[in-house]
Formats: C-alpha cells, structure tokens, sequence
C-alpha cells in the first residue's frame, strides 16, 4: 500500500507568472527600453518582445491552471501600464487587471497580486528610480489605484518582488539589470527606497483594504561559505536578504522564494578581518562583489556546459537544490515565529521535465515535513505557470509548467504540469 503526505485543508497551490515575462510590449518599462536600445553598455540575450501574449490569452492561460486542478494563480500588475506617464492613469489597464481577477474568481482560482516584479515605468526610471526620495509617494500613488480597483477581490498583495535580487542587482552590478549603478553608497539609498516605498505601500492598501494580508516576496537561498569567509557570507547575505527582511516585522506574512544554495569563496586573506572592515565600502566593492559577480558569471547558462566540479546544475548553472527551501523558510520562520510563510516562488530551469517533477516532489516533500512541525506555511506557488522571458537569459531557460510555442503561441502542458496538478486536486502526494 502507498502512503501519502496529507497537506493542510485549504493549501493555497499555485503557479506564478509576473508582468513583463509573459503579457508582452511592455513597451512604456524601464526594461523594454534597455532591451530596445540600440548602444547598451551590456545587452541582454534577447529583448521580450511578444513575451506569451499574455495580456491577450489571460482567460485560457488561467483556465489551463484550473483545469489542471490548482487553486491559486500569483501575478503581478504592470506598473508601466497603469501609469504609463507621471500622474496619468490609464483606465483600460486598471479595467484589464480586474478582468484578470475576475477570471480568476470565475475559475475558484485565489490571485495573490504582486504590485511590482523587477520592471518600472520608464519615467520613473529617468527621475531616479528607488533612489528618487519621491519613489515611496509614487509607488503608494500607484498602489491606490490599483487597490481601488481590485482591493475589494485580492486577498493577498505582494508589494514588491524579490527586492534583495532587485537592488543588488540594479546598485551592486552583480547581474545586468536596470539601472546599471554600481555603488555601495546608492545600494543603500535604494534599498531605504525599497523599505520606505513597501511600508507605505503596505499601509496604503490596509487604508483601502483592511482585510487584506499584506507582504513582500523575498529571493532566498541557502549560503554556504568556505572556512574563513563566513563573515564576508553573512555581510553578502545581508545585502540580499536581511535588510529587506528586517523590513517586514509588521506584515501578514513573507513569500519565500528560493532556487538553490550559494557556496560563497572568497579569498582566505580576508578572513582575519573585522566583520566592522569587511563590510566597508572600500572592503564590500574590492572584495566581495567580484566574488559575487564572478560567482555570477560562472553559473550563467552560457558558462555551464559539463560543470567540472561535479555538481548537479540547473538549466541557470547553478546547483540542483529543491530542498534548499527547507532552510531559508525555516530560518524565516525563526525569525519571525508564527508569522504566515507563502512559498510565492519555488521552480527549476529545465528542458528535462522529468527533473521538474523530481524538483517539486522533493520540494514538497520539504514543505510537508516543516508542516509536520508546525510551521505556517499556507501554500507552495510553483514558478513559472509558462514557459516565459528569464530577463537577461532571453527565452532559452525553460522554467515552465506549460511550454509556449514560441512562432504560433500554441501551449502544451507537460506532464509536470498534470502530476503537479494531481497532487493539488488531492491535496496530498504520494510517497
Ligand atoms: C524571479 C522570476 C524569475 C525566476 C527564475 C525569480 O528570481 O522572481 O522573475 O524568472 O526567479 O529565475
């Protein structure tokens, strides 16, 4: 006889997708322009282009995740097209999202909303981004209207998408991203942006919406570091994560979103050192983002091929480690004891969906056990609902449950997609 892992009644299952990676022509975005231009200092693989024509193909693509037996949908509204220019609100987009939600609700599907995933209206981008001391009056502007629209039928809003990922990316140069600064001192501005733009924002929509549950998505990995280099590990682990953790004690509750672990290897020389010199500015630049953006480097897809030190990798580059989720929501889950845990991101870039299936099953096998002892954990979002535009990477990585013909638009879901499936109509998975 097969036992089963029973999951709690009421598991929020779900797939994500977010804005500028599926709808396409996010043409108003800061990333359309950067993809779009002509002279980049650095240019991304592809630019977005049509994306999934999501913004068309909504209705079918929700209908497709109901139909394989999930109950929750997380996407994100496009901040680029509902305040395409400063202070101008366009009607018909805040009228699509709710369309959106609506579809949703038609389909007994629960939308958890992110308000910003990565992109941001061009002219944001141009009056400074989350530098820009206005940025939290902006964002709380923009989240009005949106909560005016659909506050009423979300339950769940994610402000912000993975901000640690964002601004160390944008601010610190560790991946290509908008806006390309590479600055301790901008980094922290932008991350009190950040932190500043998400409370006001989160207070925003209690104003309008009480009942909702308010919190950020956060990127989250499992960190390792060579002997000597644990302080240097802890100060990269700061930048990522816990400035914006430390941000969130007042939400309902925190999305994790983890991929894999990071080994950390810096230079033994640096091990002697005060924790106080390691994370100097001249410190952090000199030492510890080269080893971050060479760690960078080295996991992107085009440096993968047969990794020579044996480790599995993804289609990413980096290591295979769907349990990894098991730390980081553990660890969130001590610092803030009995606050709501939402797996909003969890997914394996793939061409061999036999791994994906691996990849969830041992994921929720992690889920189920931290349930078993008593963790809040409301439900696993897997990512991505489709095969979809990985930023920089272009189309090449495949992190979808359902592959997107990338000519006709056709989708096809994968046998993922349908075990997945069957074990949210369940509501339990086999061992
Ligand atoms: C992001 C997604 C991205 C995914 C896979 C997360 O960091 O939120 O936008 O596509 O990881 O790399």
């Amino acid at each position: 006889m097969t036992a089963s892992l029973q999951f709690p009644d009421a598991f929020y299952w779900g797939a994500a997708t977010a804005a500028h990676q599926v709808e396409g022509n996010n043409t108003t975005s800061d990333w359309w322009e950067w993809e779009n231009d002509p002279a980049p200092k650095v240019a991304p693989a592809e630019a977005s282009g049509e994306a999934c024509d999501h913004f068309h193909r909504y209705r079918d693509d929700i209908g497709l995740l109901a139909d394989l037996g999930l109950n929750t949908y997380r996407f994100s509204v496009e901040w680029a097209r509902i305040e395409p220019r400063a202070g101008e609100f366009d009607q018909t987009a805040l009228q699509h999202y709710g369309d959106v939600v609506d579809t949703c609700l038609e389909r007994g599907v629960e939308p958890i909303v992110t308000l910003q995933h990565f992109t941001l209206p061009a002219w944001v981008a141009h009056a400074g981004s989350w530098t820009n001391p206005d940025m939290p009056g902006y964002f709380s502007r923009y989240t009005r209207r949106v909560v005016e629209r659909i506050g009423d039928r979300v339950r769940y809003f994610a402000t912000i998408n993975e901000p640690g990922n964002m601004i160390t990316r944008g601010y610190l140069g560790t991946y290509p991203s908008p806006p390309f600064v590479r600055d301790l001192t901008a980094f922290d501005a932008a991350a009190d942006g950040v932190n500043t733009s998400h409370r006001h924002a989160r207070d925003m929509i209690k104003q309008i919406a009480p009942g909702a549950r308010v919190g950020m998505a956060h990127a989250l990995q499992e960190w390792h570091a060579n002997p000597g280099g644990e302080q240097i590990m802890l100060w990269a682990r700061e930048l990522h994560e816990d400035r914006f953790l430390t941000a969130c004690q007042d939400d309902d509750f925190i999305g994790v979103q983890t991929y894999t672990r990071v080994h950390i290897n810096v230079p033994r020389i640096a091990a002697p050192l005060s924790a106080a010199l390691l994370r100097s500015r001249f410190l952090t630049q000199s030492v510890l983002l080269p080893v971050l953006r060479q760690q960078a480097a080295a996991v992107s897809p085009a440096a993968q091929a047969v990794p020579a030190d044996g480790i599995r990798r993804t289609q990413m580059g980096y290591p295979f480690a769907p349990d990894a989720v098991e730390v980081t929501a553990r660890r969130v889950n001590a610092l803030f004891p009995h606050k709501e845990l939402l797996i909003t991101e969890h997914g394996v870039g793939t061409e061999n969906d036999t791994e994906r299936i691996e990849y969830i099953d041992h994921g929720l096998r992690a889920v189920h056990c931290m349930l078993s002892d008593g963790l809040p954990i409301s439900g696993y979002i897997h990512w991505s609902l489709l095969d979809n535009y990985e930023w920089w990477h272009g189309y090449r990585p495949k992190f979808g449950l359902i592959a997107v013909d990338r000519t006709t638009q056709q989708r096809t879901p994968k046998a993922s997609a349908r075990w997945y499936g069957a074990v949210a109509a369940q509501n339990q998975l086999s061992t």
